[in-house]
């Protein structure tokens, strides 16, 4: 396999050639498999979108002019897959909690309390700080080929501080999520009730022009189920998408209730019941599912495959945040479904990437059929197996947004 060279592609190119693409994988629906592969591929690209995908030397006369005039990237023989849809992030944060994870790797569980420390060093850190920390994930997301991704707000829990968060991640993606349900904060403790009636009154009206979507964080020790029904409602009557945090220590009545509200995602569901998966079935709304979780708080993983067998869409995040799932790599998030959730390669970076999409709403991304937004990573490695195959290695090589080199 050759190296993509820096340059290849990079900004100012608006019409790209890539050949020698050992594997292709598509998501095209239309071709057989779930990943629509397509071997010894090459993909053309104008003016940010896929214009055609196929078998190298099968151009289609209509784009042959097109093709022969655009700059060339030769892969070399490497897998081509669609860049990962990162559904579920949390980038906007102060601090870290090293010391709570340790603690965690001797004995400690996982609770919903440790998010308020998070939050303490998140109003004490300046926009300055917040932004380039959040611009050294971006460039980290990138690098490890994620080229669409959502970030929450969460840590702020304050009108001022939670619109101010939602300002700063608007500046590096559309798909921001209002939050202010992540948790009661210490001065509300005693009083959750006013808590719910400042994030569905002031901080709704405050977040609501810089968010997308809505979420709530549906779990005992963080908000009620009737809580969470009243703060989703007040933001889908503002126009928000819904998505939950739900099932993530226990069972409950999240799932449930995401479904009602017709969400476009309902996150964790570690803890399911049965009419929890055939509500999920019988439903749009996508399971996202969070390895990194899992692997990070010492809990016991969802199972993907009850999931997948009774028909429900799953989706895999990397829920980046700095108490339950410190990691932005969903080839990481990848390795780990295959080998703990009962995924097989093909579901997980299905999951990883139409999966995400759908759960985003998004039929933009997530694919490269024609008309697609260009976003795809180009791998040091033959195959898409490799993902699992090689847990840990920056397998990575580029990743191109919108036909422009990112990563
Ligand atoms: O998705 N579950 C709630 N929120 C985050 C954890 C945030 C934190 O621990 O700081 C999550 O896992
Ligand atoms: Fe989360």
């Amino acid at each position: 396999m050759g190296t993509v060279g820096g340059a290849v592609g990079g900004a100012g190119s608006s019409t790209l050639l890539v050949t020698g693409i050992g594997e292709l994988v598509t998501n095209d629906p239309a071709r057989p498999g779930m990943l629509g592969i397509v071997p010894s591929a090459s993909l053309l690209v104008a003016d940010g979108r896929v214009v055609w995908a196929g078998a190298s030397g099968a151009v289609p006369p209509e784009s042959a002019e097109l093709a022969a005039t655009a700059e060339v990237l030769d892969v070399g023989g490497a897998a081509v897959i669609p860049g990962f849809v990162d559904s579920h992030t949390h980038l906007v944060f102060g601090g870290d909690r090293a010391a709570e994870f340790e603690a965690r790797m001797s004995g400690q569980p996982y609770t919903a309390g440790g998010i308020r420390s998070t939050v303490a060093a998140t109003r004490a850190a300046t926009d300055a700080e917040l932004s380039s920390r959040l611009d050294g994930f971006v460039a980290e997301l990138h690098a490890q080929g994620t080229t669409t991704f959502e970030i929450k707000s969460g840590y702020g829990l304050t009108v001022d501080d939670e619109a101010r968060l939602l300002r700063l991640a608007e500046r590096v993606t559309p798909e921001t999520t209002f939050l202010g349900a992540h948790v009661v904060p210490a001065e509300y403790a005693d009083d959750a009730e006013a808590y719910v009636e400042l994030v569905v009154g002031p901080m709704l009206d405050a977040c609501a022009p810089h968010a997308r979507w809505i979420d709530v964080f549906c779990e005992t020790g963080a908000f009620t189920p009737e809580q969470s029904r009243r703060i989703l409602s007040a933001g889908a009557s503002r126009g928000l998408g819904v998505r939950v945090h739900a099932s993530q220590l226990a069972p409950g009545l999240g799932v449930a209730l995401a479904v009602s509200l017709d969400a476009a995602s309902v996150d964790h569901c570690t803890h399911l019941t049965p009419d929890d998966i055939a509500r999920l079935a019988a439903s749009r709304t996508v399971a996202t599912l969070l390895p990194g979780v899992e692997f990070s708080t010492r809990q016991p993983y969802p199972d993907a495959r009850r999931l997948l067998d009774a028909g429900v869409t799953v989706a895999l995040a990397s829920d980046c945040n700095p108490g339950s799932s410190f990691t932005s790599s969903m080839p990481f998030c990848i390795s780990v479904a295959v080998r703990d959730m009962g995924m097989t390669p093909a579901e997980a970076l299905w999951a990883a990437t139409a999966g995400g999409a759908a759960a985003l709403r998004r039929d933009d991304v997530g694919h490269l059929t024609p008309g697609a937004r260009a976003d795809f990573a180009v791998l040091r490695a033959p195959g898409y197996v490799h993902l699992a195959y090689r847990p840990g290695v920056p397998l990575v090589a580029a990743t191109y947004r919108a036909g422009v080199r990112v990563g």
